[in-house]
C-alpha cells in the first residue's frame, strides 16, 4: 500500500516538474500561446479586414513603427534572442500554417503570459491596426 503511494506520488513530481520545465521554455514554438478554453473559438475567428495591399503597407508601418514590433521581431521576422522566452520564427511555413489569426489577435491584446510579449491593442495600436498587422505578419511566409 505505501509502495504504491510512493509510486503515484512519484509519477506526479514527475509531470509536475515535466509541465513546469515546458512552461517555462515552450520549446514547441508550434504549442498554442493562448488559453486551451478559448483555443476553439479563437481558431473560428476571421480577420475582419481583407488583406488588401493598403492594409498590408499600413500593418508594415505598425511593425515597423509605433508598434515596436521590430525590435523583438527583428526586420526579417525571425526574431532576436530574448531571455528566457525567444519569439517565434514568423518565417516558419508550419507555424504560418498552424497558427490563427484569431490566436494573434488574442495575443496581441493580452500579450503572451509568461514571455515578454506585452500587450498591443488597447495600448500602443487599435483593433484595427492589429488586424492589419497580422496581415502582414503573414508576408513573413512568402520570403518578403
Ligand atoms: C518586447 C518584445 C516584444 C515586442 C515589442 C513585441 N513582441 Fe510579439 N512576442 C514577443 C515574444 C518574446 C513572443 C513569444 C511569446 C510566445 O511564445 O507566445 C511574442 C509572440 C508574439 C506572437 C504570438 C506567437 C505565437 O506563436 O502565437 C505574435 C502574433 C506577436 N508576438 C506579434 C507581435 C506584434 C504584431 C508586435 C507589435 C505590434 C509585437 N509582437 C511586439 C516579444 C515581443
Amino acid at each position: 500500500m505505501r509502495a504504491i503511494n510512493l509510486g503515484r506520488i512519484g509519477v506526479f513530481v514527475f509531470l509536475l516538474v515535466g509541465a513546469s520545465v515546458a512552461g517555462a521554455f515552450h520549446p514547441d514554438i508550434y504549442e498554442p500561446r493562448v488559453p486551451p478554453e478559448l483555443l476553439e473559438e479563437l481558431q473560428d475567428m476571421d480577420n475582419p479586414y481583407p488583406a488588401s495591399p493598403e492594409r498590408i503597407e499600413a500593418g508594415r508601418k505598425i511593425y515597423f513603427g509605433k508598434g515596436l514590433c521590430v525590435t523583438c521581431h527583428s526586420k526579417n521576422g525571425k526574431g532576436v534572442r530574448l531571455p528566457g522566452h525567444s519569439p517565434r520564427d514568423f518565417t516558419e511555413l508550419k507555424w504560418q500554417e498552424l497558427r490563427t489569426d484569431g490566436e494573434m489577435m488574442w495575443i496581441l491584446r493580452n500579450g503572451s503570459p509568461g514571455t515578454g510579449m506585452p500587450v498591443r491593442v488597447g495600448k500602443v495600436i487599435s483593433e484595427e491596426e492589429g488586424w492589419n498587422v497580422i496581415h502582414f505578419i503573414r508576408t513573413f511566409s512568402q520570403g518578403n
